[in-house]
């Protein structure tokens, strides 16, 4: 037996709805189809542009020693811009949390090829101090996205200094913030971007002209990383050295990461981010009124040239997968008073810089090289400034 069809006709309002559907479905399915595909071709041309071998040498592109001293210019005309009425401050991390003192013990076991520099001597203990800070070059509320900073400087540290100036100072420094790859890869993209940041831009300075090819999109990604929520305390978060350094012969990275189990079980009280200096006020908590000190463990990851460790792009994160950290020393904040205006004002008075220190922790990279000579230059400046008040 045939079936009678019944074919109804839809109204055309209806017919007009369901074209539509059909056009929209389309049109999401191509574009899904060309950004994964364009994602992928990206994700590729990534991986092969950022492949190992590299250089386990530095490579100094020519021009550099100039565009350092326009650099410089820009640093000072900041510095001017963020005095304060009666101060001149740090170009970069002029807010500090506190200067406290710390103990540096390199691990009493250490693997032999560990045993570098200021790390020779396994079990030795460095007196030292810490300045904990935030990133901004103006004195800002801690609850504001920023990066923040530990600068460490050992003290009665035997050996020729890398500066020459400096022979009688004795110390290490080392000098981190709070994310690990820089928002610039070489010395050149630094001079455009912060000259444009100095004159207001701030994400425009990532697409310097109209050309598509000049655009830093990823490089605008690590700035806005960088930029992160407050912890709750300066003892709560991992500080990287960014860029590369000497470790003996071999080159690496270092980095700083809290390491509570080797201290005193410790809660810190809750902490109210809406005053403006919260971070001093939880580390004055911790260290001054409950009087319980904060354990750190500093860590090296050496670079393997065979992988893509670059030495002359900061932008790049060395990945742990490629070579991990290993621990070489313990830092103990013991509980103390550090928070007093004497105390501080030393504090602003110092200056660390990753130069200050022996040859087996050469700085290396070009935006080493270029701290070089801005931190120094910036350093006399301020404190010429104040000295002159
Ligand atoms: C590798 C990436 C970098 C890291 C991890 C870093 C970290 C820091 C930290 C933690 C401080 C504060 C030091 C203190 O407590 O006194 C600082 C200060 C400073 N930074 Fe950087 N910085 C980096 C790159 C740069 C670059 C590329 C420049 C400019 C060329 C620069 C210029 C300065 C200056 C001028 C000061 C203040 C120096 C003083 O007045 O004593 N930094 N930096």
């Amino acid at each position: 037996m045939i079936m009678p069809t019944f074919k109804k006709e839809l109204p055309p309002l209806a017919r007009f709805w369901l074209w539509l559907g059909r056009l929209l479905g389309k049109t999401l399915l191509i574009l899904l189809v060309i950004g994964l595909l364009g994602w992928t071709i990206a994700a590729a041309w990534f991986a092969w542009q950022h492949r190992g071998p590299v250089s386990a040498q530095e490579q100094i592109p020519p021009g550099e020693a100039a565009m350092t001293q326009d650099i410089i210019q820009t640093a000072v005309r900041i510095v001017d811009q963020h005095r304060e009425p009666t101060r001149y401050l740090r170009d970069a991390h002029a807010k500090a949390h506190g200067c406290v003192k710390a103990q540096v013990q390199v691990l009493p076991k250490l693997e032999q090829s560990l045993r570098q520099g200021v790390f020779s001597e396994p079990g030795k203990t460095w007196q030292a101090l810490i300045r904990l800070s935030n990133g901004n070059a103006y004195p800002q509320f801690d609850s504001i996205r920023d990066a923040r900073g530990m600068a460490i400087k050992l003290f009665e540290v035997p050996g020729k200094q890398l500066l020459g100036n400096r022979q009688d100072q004795h110390e290490q420094d080392f000098v981190m913030f709070s994310h690990p790859n820089f928002f610039v890869s070489n010395v050149a993209e630094y001079r455009q971007n912060v000259a444009a940041q100095a004159d207001g831009k701030k994400v425009m300075a990532f697409f310097p002209k109209w050309d598509p090819r000049t655009w830093q999109v990823r490089h605008l990604f690590i700035a806005l990383a960088t930029l992160s929520a407050p912890p709750d305390s300066p003892t709560e978060t991992t500080y990287f050295s960014v860029s590369p350094y000497k470790f003996g012969e071999a080159n690496a990275k270092f980095r700083v990461v809290p390491d509570p189990e080797r201290c005193p079980a410790y809660t810190l009280p809750k902490q109210n981010h809406d005053l403006p200096n919260f971070l001093r006020s939880a580390l004055n908590q911790q260290l001054s009124t409950d009087r319980v000190p904060a354990c750190f463990a500093l860590q090296i990851q050496r670079q393997d040239a065979n992988k893509y460790m670059p030495i002359e792009d900061t932008s790049i994160e060395w990945r742990e997968q490629d070579a991990p950290f290993e621990t070489v020393a313990r830092i103990t904040l013991p509980a103390q008073d550090f928070d007093t205006p004497a105390l501080n004002l030393q504090c602003d008075n110092l200056s660390f810089n990753p130069w200050f220190g022996i040859e087996a922790h050469r700085p290396i990279g070009g935006i080493n090289r270029l701290r070089k000579a801005v931190y120094e230059a910036v350093s006399d400046y301020r404190h010429a400034r104040n000295a002159a008040q």
